[in-house]
């Protein structure tokens, strides 16, 4: 019996699909239960590519009561935007398909027409079509209906014909079912798909071309399963046997033999390009580095949480051109100024308890040929509950977080254990809650931006022992982040940045510190904040001044250390020291002040070699008192290794000097390129503008501060100070 119920709408919609040609497509489906009155819910996600975006399958009934669509979004995943050469382009989609269903039967919907794109194992018309049988009887151990596995495509895969390569689009069965893979037409010499893991093989053995992969993705019970219907029928599911081809699903009361639960269509294309000199990861094929998750990682999200993955590649002979992704509707992709890419994905209610893959390639490029790394995806679940672990207050100067103490308490971790990326920044509590705050470059603060947003992150990690460096147990990871838009309207007038941020150290009082750039070694006149992005050329002497404006007498603040490095990255690998130990590095480096709670210094401008034309200096400061020989500050330069700066946070005795503290200025734009002017006039959603918040921001507060003063130089003159480029994995 075939109930077909094409809805009239779509089929206006179809022409749109089959003007296009077809490169790829997947479905699964999501039972959602019960409507109000009685009939049942589910939603299909499907996904297409075609040459274009704007195509609108059109989902008709093969078989079975399939119910009549009740709701329909449809969005772009990724698309090459005309990039690609003419015929290489393509438009990755996802629709999410509600459908209302009387009956909890089998049936069966597919989408089809014409054509495939030309390919070599089918010619230029060849048909396509993406079916998919679904079964919603309850199952005798869920009590539930079946889910299906959950797939995506990244729809057009390249392989250069002598790599082999392995791809895994399956992210997982939500019901644990026994999930095999089988191709549904015959597939091209040198591909492989393991029925059992699924496990999709390239070995060089195909000649160049385009190919088509169409496989089918089925989910068989483990063990003996019931399905009972409404309607008081059965029908019942064997674990797979081998030897059995695929049967029509049975609703006799006689059991069907090895019949899966569902069947979902995964189709993609892949070309199998000419062969490259190496086959290895990072020369041509770029090469996936920290932090990019590995491939299967399972990550975590709740409702309305965004879920944010950081992902970056690099290859020694060729440029990475993107990052081609493939996940749930509403995932976006943005890349940071220093070429990482963030992929991010907030899951709504209606995702509650779901599973969903997110799969990635990078692609670079050298001369006119395009390569793709290895295919990674990660499992997204999203968890039942909202992860109430603490709050997070994004101010104009500051950012913190609340944690819940029996938050923390429930995954047995003492507050104690608990700290911030820089260790010296310390967390406070109440009785019932744990705080930390820090302005937006301090404690180990990241700042990052993309096209839309400057991003703050910083995150409490458990430690075994609050005085240690490394840890061998990461128990607990809280990251935290707020994001300011770069754009918005300039309505504000902001007049509150020189408020220094003021904090409380025990036994020593309330101080605070501020870091600025002078137009000379007179220091009479500060960089008017208004003037930011500052520019220097290489060479130019840079004037900068720390000052403790504690309200402390007789105190004295002493420059321990300061460091350059070309990112906001705290861990970076290339730095370049310019203070250590308190002793000077740099040979350009000058005091013209250097007591009391003032220092004035300057140097010339430098860039690093090689690397982008910005500079984070970071500056780390202690205030004693004054006039006791027996403080760091009056030891001055010290080139031995251990500094006595305490890092202990649990000081009870009343300290003469406080530990050392992270400060810088910044950061500092000074870049004619068209992003960093745009970066120069941001604003927040409140209108205030962001360097002049980063200004204000280069306070000190709690225990401690890390603050990027973040320099562009001008191009094109030649670097002075050589260091080594080596990225970091
Ligand atoms: C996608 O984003 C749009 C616009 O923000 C929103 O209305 C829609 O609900 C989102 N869809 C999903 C599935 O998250
Ligand atoms: C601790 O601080 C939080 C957040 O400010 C507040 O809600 C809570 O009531 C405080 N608890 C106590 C015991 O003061
Ligand atoms: C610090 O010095 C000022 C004047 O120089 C004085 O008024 C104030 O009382 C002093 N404070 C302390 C704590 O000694
Ligand atoms: C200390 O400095 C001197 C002179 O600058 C140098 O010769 C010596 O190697 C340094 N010692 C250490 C331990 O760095």
């Amino acid at each position: 019996m075939s109930v077909c119920r094409a809805l009239l709408p779509l089929v206006l919609l179809v022409s749109a699909a089959s003007a296009s040609h077809f490169w790829g497509g997947t479905i699964s489906f999501l039972p959602k239960g019960r409507n109000p009155d009685g009939s049942y819910r589910v939603d299909f996600r499907y996904k297409d590519v075609f040459d274009s975006c704007g195509s609108r399958l059109n989902w008709n009934c093969v078989s079975g009561n399939c119910g009549g669509q009740t709701d329909l979004e449809v969005g772009t995943i990724y698309s090459t935007s005309s990039r690609n050469p003419s015929n290489l382009n393509w438009c990755q989609e996802e629709g999410i398909v509600t459908r209302r269903l009387t009956s909890d039967k089998p049936f069966q919907l597919s989408a089809s027409s014409c054509c495939w794109v030309t390919i070599n194992n089918g010619g230029w018309s060849y048909p396509w079509g993406l079916p998919v049988m679904v079964d919603l009887g309850r199952r005798s151990d869920t009590n539930e209906p079946n889910h299906s596995p959950h797939t995506t495509i990244i729809s057009f895969v390249r392989v250069p014909r002598n790599c082999p390569r392995t791809y895994n689009f399956i992210g997982c069965d939500p019901d644990h079912d026994d999930i095999k893979c089988r191709n549904a037409a015959t597939l091209p010499t040198g591909f492989q798909i393991d029925q059992d893991t699924c496990n999709f093989h390239y070995s060089p053995t195909a000649s160049t071309g385009m190919y088509s992969i169409r496989l089918e993705v089925e989910d068989y019970a483990k063990q003996y399963t019931t399905l009972t219907y409404n309607d008081g029928s059965r029908s019942y599911r064997t674990p797979y046997q081998p030897t059995s081809t695929a049967s029509p699903i049975s609703t006799t009361s006689t059991p069907a033999g090895s019949s899966p639960f569902s069947r979902l269509p995964l189709q993609f294309a892949v070309k199998v390009e000419p062969a490259v000199p190496s086959c290895s990861a990072g020369v041509y094929l770029p090469q996936f580095l920290h932090p990019t998750p590995a491939d299967r990682e399972r990550l975590h999200t709740a409702i309305n949480q965004e879920l944010e993955i950081r992902i970056r590649a690099s290859a020694s002979h060729s440029v990475i051109q993107d990052l081609i992704i493939s996940g749930p509707l509403n995932i976006t992709k943005t890349k940071t100024l220093s070429g990482e890419f963030i992929v991010t994905w907030t899951p709504s209610s209606d995702d509650d308890g779901e599973h969903f893959p997110i799969c990635f390639i990078a692609e670079s490029k050298a001369g006119s040929t395009l390569y793709q790394s290895e295919m990674r995806c990660v499992i997204v679940e999203v968890k039942h509950e909202q992860a109430t672990i603490g709050n997070v207050i994004c101010a104009e100067s500051f950012m913190a977080i609340e944690v819940n103490k029996s938050q923390s308490e429930k995954i047995n971790i003492h507050e104690d254990h608990l700290r911030l990326n820089d260790p010296s920044c310390t967390l406070y509590s109440n009785g019932t809650h744990v705080f930390a705050n820090m302005s937006l470059n301090t404690c180990g603060t990241v700042m990052e931006e993309d096209e839309t947003n400057v991003i703050f992150k910083n995150e409490i990690v458990s430690v075994d022992n609050p005085n240690d460096v490394i840890t061998r147990h990461h128990q607990v990871e809280i990251q935290f982040f707020c994001k300011y838009p770069k754009k918005g309207s300039v309505t504000l007038e902001f007049d509150a940045h020189r408020s220094p941020f003021v904090f409380v150290q025990k036994g020593f009082g309330t101080f605070s510190y501020q870091f600025e750039f002078f137009h000379s070694s007179q220091f009479r006149n500060m960089e008017d904040p208004s003037t930011y992005p500052l520019e220097y050329d290489l060479g130019d002497m840079m004037y900068m001044q720390i000052e403790a404006t504690s309200p402390v007498n007789n105190t004295e603040l002493f420059v321990e250390s300061c460091q350059a490095s070309p990112s906001d990255d705290p861990n970076s690998h290339t730095s370049y020291s310019i203070i250590s130990n308190g002793c000077i590095q740099d040979e350009t480096l000058q005091f013209f002040s250097n007591h009391g709670n003032i220092v004035k210094f300057g140097m010339k401008a430098f860039k690093f070699i090689g690397l982008h034309d910005q500079v984070f200096i970071t500056c780390s400061v202690i205030l004693c008192e004054a006039d006791n020989s027996n403080t760091r500050c009056s030891q001055g330069c010290m080139n031995t290794t251990a500094a006595p700066a305490a890092h202990h946070h649990h000081r009870r005795e009343a300290p003469i000097q406080t530990i050392s503290h992270f400060i810088s200025q910044g950061p500092v734009r000074l870049s004619r390129s068209v992003n960093l002017k745009d970066a120069a006039s941001t604003v927040t959603s409140n209108g205030l503008n962001m360097n002049i918040v980063f200004i204000a921001g280069c306070l000190l507060l709690a225990m401690g501060m890390l603050c990027g003063a973040l320099i562009y130089t001008k191009r094109p003159k030649a670097a002075y100070q050589p260091l080594p480029t080596n990225d970091y994995q």
